[in-house]
């Protein structure tokens, strides 16, 4: 019968599982499940086996059939025995590499296939990521780690650890003019988490459907939203941001006010007043994606929609943007009367985001990590903005540039109906990045000839100008600058 052995190594500190099978005897099974152990991987080298009497008790056999199992490998070179370290994997008994699984039976592919990493990714959506402060979050995790009293190891409070909520109060108070207390704070796993706690899963949240949109956004929060049954409408944005005063019927609306996603103009100062009017006139929220409002470089800073009036929206922030989005740390800022139902969303117990990193970022913020962080990266990312600016003046002059005041991308206006030759032509060079289309609501009306308000209907490029490690930056300006259109150059016309 097999026999499994599955902790012998209180004295070794090494833990392992063996299946002792066959019928050429227990030495013979224990020299084959130990060589495919070391063979597959699962016993690295170096690693310590465990003594001839604690693995022959485990696995129920005389301790001379452990002793010669060994003695055997050893002889083959799979182990070392050396006095005084016992015995070992040997260093030179590397593992098989994987081989990449070959599925003869047809059916779903669970996951989707991995991308390969394209040569030069410009994609909008990530920060550098070569630039995450691990020294300083080390030292905020750390001290986080030695202060927390005992608690911290059991299970969460689903509004997320006070220290955190309490900082996020000062920070969001100070950076963005909103204005809240800790306990209208629900922390999540970042925006799209917070999303789904507002309008549940088929109905059951705080929020219901219909939800006006901005005309142009992220693909990947409509779709969760339509999965969650919610409809989104869109609204057509212009120059100054969506245009609010098209709501209707609907009772929810999500913007990014601080930096429209992704043309990048800030909602004008009229409009935020407008939708706040309309919210407190309908009885209406507004979901306020505040992205990447840390990030502005040459225009006043847009504080937060949420402080013209706290009851009539709701923020919600991530440092996705700012740290990581490795992370899955975002917060809700949230009128009273969702508060509690919100909680309710969210379970008995923080079941999302990981009690110590949560207070690791509290450290983080009240150390004044975090204020140098992104000071640091705003530096680099407008270095990085004024670089691409330049590139373009001098190599593509005729490409308008916009939405480059703030955030991580800049998007680059194209001639009519060169949108899509661009991509295919930044695709062959390697070159990833986004069109403006892709980021475009279905059921958006396109502009017609003669409606020039409506400036996303346009051809473009989404460029991220944040994701490449400085190192690879300059080369993927030049491969941008090569794969864009000639002056002159005209496609298909836009529909219209
Ligand atoms: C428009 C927009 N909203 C929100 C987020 C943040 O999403 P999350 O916090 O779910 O990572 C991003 C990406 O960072 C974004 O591009």
């Amino acid at each position: 019968m097999a026999k499994s052995w599955v902790n012998s190594a209180e004295r070794i500190g090494a833990d392992l599982h063996l299946e002792l099978s066959g019928s050429g005897g227990r030495r013979a099974a224990l020299i084959d499940a130990l060589r495919a152990a070391v063979r597959g991987g699962r016993l690295a080298p170096g690693t310590r086996l465990p003594p001839y009497r604690s693995l022959a008790a485990d696995l129920g056999v005389a301790r001379n059939t452990v002793a010669d199992a060994y003695a055997e490998l050893v002889a083959e070179g799979w182990l070392t025995a050396r006095q005084g370290s016992g015995t070992r994997v040997a260093e030179r008994a590397r593992p098989l590499r994987a081989q990449p699984m070959r599925h003869a039976v047809k059916g779903p592919v669970t996951a989707p296939p991995r991308a390969r990493a394209p040569r030069h990714d410009l994609r909008q959506g990530t920060p550098d990521a070569s630039a995450f402060p691990r020294a300083a979050w080390l030292a905020s995790y750390r001290r986080a780690l030695q202060q927390a009293p005992d608690e911290v190891f059991g299970p969460g409070d689903p509004a997320g650890r006070v220290e955190l909520r309490e900082a996020l109060t000062e920070y969001l108070a100070r950076v963005r003019g909103v204005r809240t207390a800790p306990d209208r704070i629900v922390i999540c796993s970042g925006f799209a988490h917070g999303l789904r706690l507002l309008f549940g899963q088929g109905g059951g949240g705080v929020l219901r459907g219909p939800l006006a949109v901005e005309a142009y956004g992220l693909g990947f929060h409509r779709e969760l939203l339509r999965t969650a049954g919610v409809r989104t409408v869109p609204l057509p944005i212009d120059e100054h941001g969506a245009r609010v005063e098209e709501l209707t019927k609907e009772r929810a609306v999500l913007l990014t006010p601080a930096h429209q996603f992704p043309t990048g103009g800030p909602l004008h100062a009229e409009r935020r007043t407008a939708v706040i009017d309309w919210a407190r006139a309908r009885g209406g929220v507004v979901l306020e994606d505040d992205y990447d409002g840390e990030f502005r470089y040459d225009r006043k800073p847009v504080g937060a929609l949420q402080g013209l009036d706290p009851e009539q929206v709701v923020l919600l922030g991530s440092v996705s943007k700012s740290l990581s989005p490795a992370l899955r740390l975002g917060w809700m800022v949230l009128p009273e009367r969702y508060v509690e139902g919100v909680l309710a969303a969210k379970g008995e117990r923080e079941a999302w985001a990981s009690v110590l990193d949560q207070l690791s970022l509290a450290d983080f913020i009240v150390s004044g990590s975090y204020d140098r962080h992104v000071r640091r990266m705003r530096q680099r990312y407008r270095s990085r903005r004024d670089r691409l600016v330049a590139a373009l003046a001098a190599r593509a002059p005729h490409i308008e540039v916009t939405g480059v005041a703030a955030g991580l991308h800049a998007v680059l206006r194209l001639p009519p109906g060169t949108e899509r030759s661009a991509l295919k032509a930044a695709a062959w060079q390697g070159v990833a990045l986004d069109g403006l289309a892709a980021f475009r609501h279905p059921e958006a009306t396109p502009a017609t000839a003669t409606d020039t308000s409506a400036t996303a209907d346009q051809d473009g490029l989404v460029v991220g100008y944040a994701t490449p490690s400085e190192a690879a930056f300059e080369a993927a300006l030049e491969a941008l600058c090569d794969v864009l259109p000639p002056d002159g150059s005209a496609g298909v016309p836009a529909a219209g």
